[in-house]
């Protein structure tokens, strides 16, 4: 086994899944502007290292995605984070795409940038510690969207990032997001997912990327979040089950959902709910945003004196979703908590 694909393995290993914790500066502020905190390099730095420090985590934690500014920043005790997480045996990674820009002749669409000099870059991340990256596509569901020109232009690139990782010691999280927003059906988000993962897979294909040395981050198939009738639990776990049988191959290691905006219970059930059906060829996993930091970012509240509340939110959410990588979580935990 390589060692990239090691890595790979070893990020979606059994009961852990992963923090996505790599913001950028603007989607930080919203974050810290919920909860009335100010957003300076300062309290990010204090924030991040709340959740890094908080012990018990990595049982539940297997990778971090970081941001340019948080890999370079370290603990208190001058200890850099990827060198801490490191030694809690939690893989450091990075984000590196520049964002998701408005797509030229096509009002209401985007496409991710930061290819330019990227070889570069992530030969620097791999010196300050990283050894996965993620790079994330955003597609909406609307009149006529999303068109092809659209998926085309967003999954050359996503491909042209995955081949650059792995040529640089670097997994790379593929992670093509279907969003939520809208009244679209839940048929619709299926069809549109499964266009977009057959388009990704010939990508790469096409683009020599070892799909062993890689993760797929998809969105599940959900109701879009203005749809008047709204799949329960059991049809988002069957739904989002056979759109990727279909889609990916099952030489891909592991799948790690993103939450998307779902409630935090909604995300920890419906991947429970995923494992508990089974027939998977691959890890099913979390790689959760808003779904494990919602709750300790409201603890804290930006004040020291709520940093071991904070901590205790987060280890639970980390807890409820390492529970649901074997189908074991219940709403118990959510009362016992
Ligand atoms: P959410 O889980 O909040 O969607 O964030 C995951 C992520 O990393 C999106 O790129």
């Amino acid at each position: 086994m390589s060692e990239l694909e090691a890595t790979a393995r070893s990020m979606v290993a059994p009961g852990r899944g992963i923090l996505a914790a790599d913001e950028s500066s603007p989607t930080i502020k919203k974050r810290f502007d919920s909860i009335h905190a100010e957003s300076t390099k300062a309290n990010r730095r204090s924030y991040r290292q709340l959740l890094f420090t908080t012990e018990g985590a990595e049982a539940f934690i297997s990778g971090v995605i970081l941001f340019d500014e948080t890999i370079r920043q370290s603990t208190d005790d001058g200890t850099p984070f990827p060198k801490l997480l490191s030694e809690k045996g939690i893989v450091p990674g990075i984000k590196v795409d520049t964002g998701a820009k408005q797509l030229a002749g096509a009002e209401a669409e985007k496409v991710t940038e930061g290819l330019d000099g990227l070889r570069e870059r992530l030969q620097e991340y791999h010196g300050l510690g990283a050894r996965f990256a993620k790079w994330r596509a955003v597609i909406s569901i609307g009149d006529g969207i999303p068109s092809d020109y659209c998926l085309d232009a967003n999954i050359h690139a996503l491909a042209r990032y995955a081949a650059l990782c792995t040529e640089n010691g670097i997994v790379p999280i593929v992670e093509p997001e279907v969003l939520m927003d809208g009244d679209h059906s839940i048929e619709t988000c299926y069809q549109v997912t499964e266009r977009t993962l057959r388009k990704l897979y010939s990508e790469l294909y096409a683009q020599r990327v070892k799909l062993t040395e890689t993760i797929l981050k998809p969105n599940m198939v959900l109701s879009g979040n203005k749809c008047s009738t709204q799949a329960g639990i059991a049809q988002v776990a069957e739904a989002t089950l056979a759109c990727l049988r279909n889609a990916v191959p099952a030489e891909v290691p592991g799948i790690v959902f993103l939450s998307g905006g779902q409630s935090d219970e909604h995300a920890t059930a419906h991947l429970n709910e995923m494992n508990k059906l089974g027939r998977a060829p691959w890890e099913l996993s979390f790689s959760y945003g808003r779904a494990l930091q919602a709750a300790p970012l409201k603890a804290w509240g930006g004040k020291p004196d709520n940093l071991e509340a904070a901590k205790q939110a987060f280890l639970h959410r980390a807890r409820c979703n390492g529970a649901a990588r074997s189908g074991s979580y219940t709403a118990d935990m959510e009362k016992a908590a």
